[in-house]
């Protein structure tokens, strides 16, 4: 399952075994952060403790990530014990929406270039994942599915670099003068995949602004990403996450790239 704004989870259990963490490590924990909606996450002094929802299969890799990345481009796992995290907390925490959009794109690309990976075990192919989402999203009624499988089809997707998976302006937060990664949902993908949660971020954003949106697109592209598959990954993943936007999501596709029956 990819998450949505709209859909709340039961975090008892994720409760129960973070606070079962925080006993065992010694932490008075705060109160839980607002934004959290698919995991119990609280501050504990300079750390925070979270716990992803147990249903939350896309979070498996989350320590491991963190691990990997060791501070550079996110922020350091501290500590784990089976699904709770130990994180280095950011502070002053507050997130990417609130700058200039050109600055907020300079520093998402930078982080970017650092978390983008060239490995493999155990971070698993989002490959094998999509199908099972598209089809969700079609029985929901989402129209943008079957353009979404022609594109799916016709990029032959790569598995060669870790993604982050969730990497939008609210995933990325102020620690000291500079700028790090939280809430990794880590595969192995095309590093384009990790483009569309960006450009239809911050929350508000229903990429109206479509101007804004190829500046966004043509940062990333000046690094080495291809524009088309940044547009098709947007495409695909906007089927099961942004149905809602699929006007604005199927304007990005170079018109030659439109099948007549759609
Ligand atoms: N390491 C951290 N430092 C500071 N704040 C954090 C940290 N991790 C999470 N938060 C806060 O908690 C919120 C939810 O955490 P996040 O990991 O994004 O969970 P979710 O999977 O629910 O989105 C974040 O939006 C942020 O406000
Ligand atoms: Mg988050």
């Amino acid at each position: 399952m990819e998450d949505s704004p709209e859909q709340r989870f039961d975090l008892s259990a994720a409760r129960a075994t973070a606070l079962a963490a925080a006993r065992e490590w010694g932490l008075e924990l705060g109160d839980p952060f607002a934004l959290s909606n698919v995991s119990y996450v609280a501050p504990a002094g300079h750390a925070v403790l979270k716990v992803a929802w147990e249903g939350d299969d896309e979070s498996l890799h989350e320590g491991d990530a963190l691990a990997l990345w060791d501070g550079d481009g996110a922020v350091r796992l501290l500590r784990r014990s089976g699904r709770a995290l130990l994180e280095e907390r950011a502070t002053p925490g507050d997130d990417l929406s609130a700058l200039a959009d050109d600055e907020a794109t300079a520093i998402a690309v930078d982080l970017a270039i650092r978390l983008w990976r060239r490995v493999g075990s155990p971070f698993r192919p989002v490959t094998s994942e999509i199908p099972r989402w598209l089809d969700r999203a079609e029985r929901e009624g989402s129209e943008l599915v079957p353009l979404a499988r022609e594109l799916l089809v016709e990029l032959d997707p790569g598995a060669d670099w870790l993604v982050h998976g969730d990497f939008h302006h609210h995933n990325i937060l102020r620690l000291g003068e500079r700028f790090v990664a939280i809430d990794p949902k880590p595969y192995l993908a095309d590093r384009e995949y990790d483009l569309p949660a960006f450009l239809w971020s911050p929350m508000d954003n229903r990429m109206e602004d479509r101007a804004q949106t190829e500046r966004r697109i043509a940062a990333f592209v000046a690094t080495g990403l291809d524009d088309f598959r940044i547009r098709a990954w947007t495409v695909i993943r906007g089927a099961y996450l942004r149905p809602d936007y699929a006007d604005q999501i199927r304007a990005l596709l170079p018109t030659h790239h439109l099948p007549r029956e759609h």
